[in-house]
């Protein structure tokens, strides 16, 4: 790194802040990551104190002659660890209190009375999980993110009260594999009317998400050598999760109907079992036509195999009603349905669920048992009060508006600042807009790149498990604001841009 590389900044209204922010544009270390260290230190330092205001984004941005996004980035997650306080656009300060982790120590912060006694004086705040983290935090384009910023807390919060202050000796011993009743009854009455679901509440089983259930169906369903057919591209959760009863994968080509029955048909007899997101598939969000449906189902039916179908984010259709789920259009019981509230509500509240057919059902209560024998009692009852009262109702309702919204912004800002570069194959429904990069482009280095700009981004190609592997971008709006992905999409213009030169 030469010294003319590293950018210090001259400022007149924020000596302090920006002297602490040497950007090294060439090392490898996103921007983002940089400010965030930058004011961290000098905060753990006592360089910037308690209740200095710092710059705006804007203004932070223009003194760095950096686009605005790393800084909100940056700013964000300051704020959500404790370091600032304030709101982002409203003024922000350095907080009174330290987050917990300034009780460790930071390397190249400068020891200080100030900092020593601030660390003493610290309260723990919420801190985020590891997995966050590790993959780039809450950032756009981030894949499988709901709007968490919309999630009705106080309510939810209500309610957890309410059970946890209610919470019987019977409540709080070993539970029913199967779930709580209540929740069942709840869940089977929303997804008969919802999503077209032929189920009562005791083929529902309640576990910790997809995930879960899919590994629960995979004990039950299938056998060491076993082939299990996969969307190809697909899911890769839902390969490992598969893989990990021994059974062998077969990737079935996707086309614009869904997956390929005649495909299927040519693996032969030995086919157990076929996972397929029917609804919406994922990655490149085709919904599977009614025509294809009914193939697929004789296909099972013919064969005596099992479709295992993840309907994951169903909820959300934005140009023509959704279709029901195939599992209701099923005379032979060959469909487990596998649901979840990961999308729908959020992803660390761990509950999904199987609608298994009555043939199979103790099997699967077994298997389900064996694997953590049930789902927390506190969750399953706010879950159910939650769907009873007509919140989660409401909450859909309006995420539908919101995701629209979202939608609409990251379908402009792509037209905007992305033509010509990224051709968008399917917004149709869900949470994501899976788009194409140009034949050859290597779409791993180009998330490589954005990650650079804090931006985080799935390379259509890890979703393949043969070549030739279609490249593109899986790009995640849910979980980000107009504005926000609006300035993401210039961003992701910027970084496609240099790919192409
Ligand atoms: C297709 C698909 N199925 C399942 C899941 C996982 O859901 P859960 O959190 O319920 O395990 C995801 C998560 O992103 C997904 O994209």
């Amino acid at each position: 790194m030469s010294a003319s590389k590293t950018k210090r900044v001259k400022t007149s209204s924020s000596p302090l802040v920006s002297a602490h922010l040497p950007l090294r544009r060439h090392s490898g270390v996103p921007l983002y990551r940089q400010i965030y260290d930058g004011f961290r230190q000098a905060i753990l330092g006592g360089l910037l104190r308690s209740g200095q205001r710092i710059p705006s984004t804007r203004a932070l941005a223009a003194e760095l002659e950096i686009s605005r996004f790393p800084v909100l980035a940056a700013y964000e997650q300051l704020l959500h660890e404790g370091y600032l306080a304030g709101r982002i656009g409203a003024g922000t300060f350095v907080s009174g209190t330290l987050p917990d982790d300034a009780l460790r120590p930071v390397a190249g912060a400068r020891a200080s009375g100030r900092s020593a006694q601030a660390a003493r004086q610290a309260r723990p705040v919420r801190r985020e999980p590891e997995r966050e983290r590790s993959d780039g935090g809450l950032r756009p384009f981030r894949m499988s993110l709901p709007g968490l910023d919309q999630f009705p807390l106080a309510i939810w919060a209500r309610l957890v009260a309410r059970h946890a202050r209610a919470l019987t000796p019977v409540l709080m011993a070993y539970g029913d594999p199967a779930g709580l009743q209540v929740l069942r009854e709840a869940v089977a009455e929303y997804l008969r009317t919802a999503r077209a679901v032929r189920c009562e509440a005791d083929q529902v089983i309640i576990l910790s998400g997809s995930q879960a259930a899919l590994r629960v169906a995979a004990t039950v369903l299938l056998a060491r050598g076993d082939l299990v057919a996969v969307e190809e591209p697909g899911y890769p959760g839902a390969r490992d999760a598969l893989r990990a009863s021994g059974a062998e994968l077969a990737p079935v080509p996707v086309d614009e109907q869904g997956l390929s029955v005649a495909a299927l048909e040519r693996l032969g007899a030995r086919v157990r079992a076929a996972y397929v997101t029917p609804s919406h598939q994922y990655p490149l969000g085709v919904s599977m036509t009614a025509t294809r449906r009914l193939e697929l189902l004789e296909w099972a039916e013919r064969h005596g195999s099992w479709l295992l179908e993840d309907d994951y984010d169903s909820e959300y259709r934005y140009v023509s009603r959704p279709l029901g789920s195939l599992q209701g259009m099923d005379g032979h019981g060959r469909v487990i349905y596998i649901g979840s509230f990961s999308k729908v509500l959020f992803p660390s509240l761990r509950v999904g669920y199987l609608i298994v057919p009555q043939a199979l059902r103790q099997d699967f209560l077994e298997a389900r048992e064996a694997l953590d024998i049930f789902s927390p009692a506190l969750s399953q009852l706010t879950l159910a009060d939650f769907l009873a009262e007509g919140h989660f109702a409401r909450h859909l309702r309006r995420m539908r508006a919101v995701y629209l919204n979202r939608r609409g912004a990251l379908l402009e800002g792509l037209t905007r600042y992305c033509a010509g570069r990224l051709t968008v194959l399917n917004a149709d429904g869900g949470l994501h807009a899976a788009a194409a990069l140009p034949a050859g482009t290597d779409d791993a280095a180009v998330v490589a790149r954005m990650d650079r700009h804090g931006l985080t981004a799935t390379a259509l190609s890890t979703c393949y498990t043969i070549a030739p592997r279609r490249s593109g971008l899986l790009l995640g709006f849910g979980g980000f604001g107009e504005r926000r992905l609006l300035e993401a999409t210039r961003l992701l213009g910027t970084v496609l841009r240099r790919t192409g030169d």
